[in-house]
């Protein structure tokens, strides 16, 4: 892997003064900053369409960080110096005139570029083509974009297109910001440098596996993009896929870019379908209606800003997949995601298979299989469940179930997590792709949601509706239920 602590780059941020750029890519650049990763004589041109200039930017951008960061980590003499290295330019990004005085801003000599669109996917090949007759990139030229990649297999092909008719595939950073997670990283630690857990790892040992991505939140003003989109666009077929796979993936004979996502991909390819005949008991879709979030009530879906009252789509969705390979015959992989349930929570539960041959309390046996529970957030970190013997001389052989416990935070001493985002950008700065989503992967992953959203489509039902701050429809519980499992909350 390239390591360049001393690359210097320009970063040209389109979109900068989007709800992505403030919320989180300018405060993971402070950060950088703070923890002295980016280089001297790095720069960042803040693109977008609004008439500003540089020092009135600057100022805004001061106001978000000092609102953004916690105040034990807002150092205002670091938050100025990190602002001397923004510029900002106002740009139609549909003129190809304009962007040739991007070129005036540029360092060639010295400074690697980056592009960064934090723009909607539709304006990727444009800002593509635009850069290009500005003769605004090169070989060497990095270029990062955000989910959603398309919004099916088709749309998908259309952008991946337009950006490979100016970029070369080594040259795209595709984000998927749970990659960038503390704990997601840690996964490929876990399974790949500790042979306890790769000797195990598999349909001998495992009797299946639990993947939620709870939030409590609701659609948060963005009714207008999610309604297009729904959780199985927005969630499933980037996050929970990716999560998937990093479980699921044979071991990479390396840690480069391609033989992780080669692996990944492998899995992608073995996913079954899910055909019209098995919709029902593989797959639950959740609609919220009005209840109560942190002990206030909330409106439903259709009630929040801006909704379409007859919208059908979903806010949650849970489903079994299955994974046709030797590894992973015959393990289900229970997965679910929403909007408004009551906390948010994302976490991996790998069930271990009980021991053969049981002799301990018969009231017991229900304990007798090993958990690991990788928790993403919060309180990042891993747990593995083991049985014990209960203490005490009355107690004779209880068990006890009680964890191995491994708390990031605590067992690091680390002054706190980085933000995903941290991580991903500094990566980008190195050039490593390891932690970016490969065409393919996207293409496979699309491919496998788009027959579902099919099933959906073609069924005419109604997504099942859950009132806010409930763990999602009913169905959800029979769909785990049906199949003798809970799910791990519920136990
Ligand atoms: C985004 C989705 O990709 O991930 C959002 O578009 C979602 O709808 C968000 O809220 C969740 O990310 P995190 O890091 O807060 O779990």
């Amino acid at each position: 892997m390239v390591n360049n602590m001393d690359t210097r780059c320009d970063l040209m941020l389109f979109g900068a003064l989007g709800d992505l750029a403030q919320r989180k890519l300018f405060p993971a650049l402070y950060q950088l900053e703070r923890a002295k990763l980016l280089a001297d004589g790095s720069r960042i041109l803040a693109i977008a369409r609004t008439e500003k200039d540089t020092t009135g930017v600057r100022k805004q951008l001061f106001e978000k960080l000092q609102k953004a960061i916690k105040p034990d980590q807002f150092e205002p003499s670091v938050a100025e110096a990190f602002l001397q290295r923004v510029d900002y330019q106002v740009l139609d990004f549909n003129d190809p005139e304009g962007f040739c005085q991007l070129n005036d801003w540029r360092d060639s000599d010295n400074n690697e570029l980056i592009v960064y669109m934090a723009t909607p996917p539709s304006m990727y090949g444009v800002i593509a083509r635009n850069l290009r007759s500005a003769q605004c990139c090169t070989e060497k030229t990095r270029v990062v974009v955000e989910k959603p990649i398309g919004h099916d297999l088709e749309s998908s092909k259309v952008i991946n297109d337009e950006l490979g008719e100016v970029y070369r595939e080594s040259q795209l950073f595709r984000i998927d910001h749970y990659l960038g997670k503390e704990t997601v990283q840690n996964l490929i630690a876990l399974r790949f440098a500790n042979n306890l857990f790769a000797s195990q790892w598999d349909q001998n040992h495992i009797s299946h596996v639990e993947i939620t991505v709870a939030e409590a939140v609701g659609i948060e003003g963005r009714w207008g993009y999610f309604d297009k989109a729904g959780q199985i666009r927005d969630m499933i077929q980037n996050h929970l896929l990716q999560l998937l796979c990093l479980i699921a993936m044979d071991p990479p004979s390396d840690l480069s870019a391609d033989s992780i996502r080669d692996e990944k991909v492998k899995v992608l390819k073995a996913l079954r379908q899910i055909t019209p005949d098995m919709m029902e008991r593989y797959v639950v879709r959740g609609q919220y209606t009005a209840g109560t979030s942190a002990g206030q009530p909330v409106p439903g879906y259709l009630e929040e800003e801006g909704a379409n009252r007859g919208s059908s789509t979903e806010t949650f969705v849970a489903l079994k997949a299955e994974i046709d390979n030797w590894r992973w015959s015959g393990v289900p992989f229970y997965i679910r995601t929403g909007k408004r349930l009551p906390e948010k929570l994302s976490q991996i539960i790998i069930h271990f298979k009980p021991a053969p041959h049981y002799i301990f309390d018969p009231d017991q046996k229900h304990l007798a299989n090993n958990k690991l529970i990788i928790r993403l957030q919060p309180d990042e970190g891993m747990e593995l469940k083991i049985l014990t013997k209960d203490q005490g001389l009355d107690k004779g052989m209880r068990l006890r179930q009680g964890p191995l416990e491994l708390t990031f935070s605590e067992t690091f001493d680390a002054e706190r997590i980085p933000d995903a985002y941290e991580r991903l950008l500094w990566e980008v700065m190195k050039g490593n792709q390891y932690l970016f989503v490969r065409r393919d992967e996207v293409e496979h992953a699309w491919r496998w949601v788009d027959r579902v959203i099919r099933n959906w489509h073609d069924s005419g039902e109604p997504p099942k509706r859950y009132a806010a701050g409930t763990w999602g429809p009913v169905a959800s519980i029979a769909m785990i239920t049906r199949d003798g499992r809970s799910w791990y909350e519920d136990v």
